[in-house]
């Protein structure tokens, strides 16, 4: 039998649920069946390579490539924003590249979530021009009233209102990542 997880990381207190461990696992479930039925047919011709965006996406990663049932390669590259915690400038820079090149791969963007579109933008750009056979956009999250630059997301597993939100991957000031469900500090 699978032990519990610790009790100091289960009480949803002093956060309000926004989405439950129960209905991420089961969305995720989904969004993995969806991309193994797109990339059956593909990975036969190229490699798959799973991107995933440091550090906000690896514990989706993490769980998503599981119900991916094709052959995949991960990698991951971190990024940086010059805004402050919460509101992105727009201006980003890479922080650590990825491993290998991507060139004639088909490629998975994995983020956490797609706020203002300023990251995901530039970094759809900067591994455009390393010419891989195909390039798509994965985010567990979306918060479309903050959106400023348009981004096409192939794969999406919640939208959710303005809310900062924190917990499976999600942080504010590097804190509560290991939260099991998403949520959000009440009041703000
Ligand atoms: P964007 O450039 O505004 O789309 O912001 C992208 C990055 O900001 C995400 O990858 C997150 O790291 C961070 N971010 C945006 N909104 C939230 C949130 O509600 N909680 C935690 N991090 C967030």
């Amino acid at each position: 039998m699978a032990a519990s997880p610790p009790a100091w990381n289960r009480p949803t207190d002093p956060f309000a649920e926004l989405i439950s461990a129960e209905a991420i696992a089961t969305r995720v479930a989904e969004l993995g069946g969806q991309i193994t039925a797109d990339y059956a047919p593909l990975a036969a011709a190229a490699d798959v390579v799973v991107v995933g965006v440091l550090k906000g996406s690896v514990i989706f990663l993490a769980d998503l490539v599981r119900h991916i049932a094709v052959p995949v390669h991960m990698d991951f590259i971190g990024i940086s924003s010059y805004g402050d915690a919460t509101t992105s400038s727009g201006v980003v820079r890479i922080t650590q590249d990825l491993s290998r090149s991507i060139e004639g791969k088909h490629v998975i963007v994995i983020e956490d979530i797609v706020d203002t579109g300023h990251t995901v933008h530039y970094l759809l750009d900067n591994l455009a021009t390393r010419r891989p056979a195909s390039i798509k956009l994965c985010s567990l999250l979306h918060k479309p009233e903050r959106s400023e630059r348009e981004v096409k997301i192939d794969y999406l597993g919640f939208t959710i209102p303005n809310k900062f939100v924190v917990g499976y991957g999600l942080d504010v000031s590097q804190q509560y990542r290991n939260l099991p469900f998403i949520g959000y500090v009440q009041g703000v």
